[in-house]
């Protein structure tokens, strides 16, 4: 008998986030090339009386422990359309930042549904538990899957795509989180200001960058940083000047990373991390350092990319009883 199956699931950073206007349903269409780098959650799951969260780590405290955590709702989905009843512990050890647009939230639903069915044998498919991520939230698709994929829709329709070499990253850890919704909300805003409208009909369609994939497919760190500060707004992310307006100081953030020497410096998804690539892992070593050392962030985390998605990382069975 199973007594407990934990699960490993990366974090994520957007290589290029291109944002379509506001859609009726309130959600964004997106070009998001997804990218999964190596800092990552683990979610413990174990038999209980009763649904229960418990987090560890350094920001074990901004962590939702009722049932808005993604990772208590992929448990009750799951067991919902298994006719399960989801008495389980799930335990969350955080690493990823919290509310920090690198998908941390994301990774906890795909890691507690990829435990949960394996404690339960459900026997889901693949297209099963993917349909449950979307239903989950836009990003938990691509938390499952890891390694880096192009994501249409509002980002859960995920086409794989190859990466032919390994990037190096450092993040720029943040001082308390951003919330998504406000930061989509002062995108349209600042498209609204601009005059040119901010619906799906003002905003022309996202489409990916073909140089950025191009530089993935090639492993060109210095072609992908090209690419990733090619825009209109100087950032292949959309919603980078939104997260900028509503925290001004991650101008520094960016400033200092790129005097530091990162080959291009850009806002991670919603932010408020940020993302610098570096041209190798030494160089990622000393733009870490410099960061850490400039008082623009809370803390400077190395990473590299292309990782993989949510695994199964141990299993732990009871002894059977005599
Ligand atoms: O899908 P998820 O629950 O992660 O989205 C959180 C919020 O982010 C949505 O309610 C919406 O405000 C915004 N969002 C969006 N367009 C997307 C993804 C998210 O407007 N493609």
């Amino acid at each position: 008998m199973i007594d407990s199956i934990a699960v490993r699931v990366p974090a994520k950073v957007n290589a290029q986030l291109a944002v379509g206007g506001r859609r009726p349903d309130g959600f964004h269409d997106l070009a998001n090339v997804f990218l999964a780098v190596g800092l990552y959650d683990e979610i413990t799951v174990t038999p209980a009386d009763e649904l229960r969260i418990t987090v560890e780590g350094p920001d074990a405290d901004q962590v939702p422990r009722d049932r808005t955590n993604l990772a208590a709702r992929a448990a009750e989905l799951l067991a919902a359309r298994h006719g399960i009843e989801p008495r389980v512990h799930l335990h969350i050890a955080k690493d990823i930042p919290v509310a920090g647009g690198m998908a941390g939230g994301s990774a906890d639903g795909a890691g507690a549904l990829l435990a949960c069915d394996a404690l339960w044998n459900t026997g889901a498919t693949r297209e099963e538990l993917l349909d449950i991520c979307a239903e989950l939230g836009s990003d938990v698709p691509f938390s499952l899957v890891g390694g880096a994929a192009l994501g249409r829709g509002r980002g859960e329709l995920l086409t794989p795509l190859t990466v032919g070499g390994t990037f190096h990253w450092v993040f720029a850890v943040a001082d308390g989180g951003l919330s998504t919704p406000a930061v989509y909300g002062e995108c349209d805003r600042l498209r609204a200001e601009r005059g040119a409208g901010d619906t799906i009909d003002d905003v022309p369609a996202p489409e990916p960058s073909a140089a950025l994939l191009d530089a993935l497919r090639a492993g060109d760190a210095t072609a992908l940083a090209a690419a990733l500060t090619a825009g209109p707004d100087g950032s292949s992310n959309d919603l980078q000047a939104a997260a900028v307006s509503l925290r001004p100081s991650l101008a520094d953030t960016l400033r200092a990373g790129t005097e530091a020497g990162a080959l291009a410096s850009l806002v991670s998804g919603s932010g408020p991390t940020c993302a610098f690539l570096a041209k190798d892992a030494a160089g990622a070593e000393q733009v870490a350092t410099a960061l850490a050392a400039s008082g623009t962030c809370r803390t400077a985390r190395v990473a590299a990319s292309p990782a993989a998605g949510a695994t199964v990382v141990r299993e732990d069975r009871r002894a059977p009883s005599a």
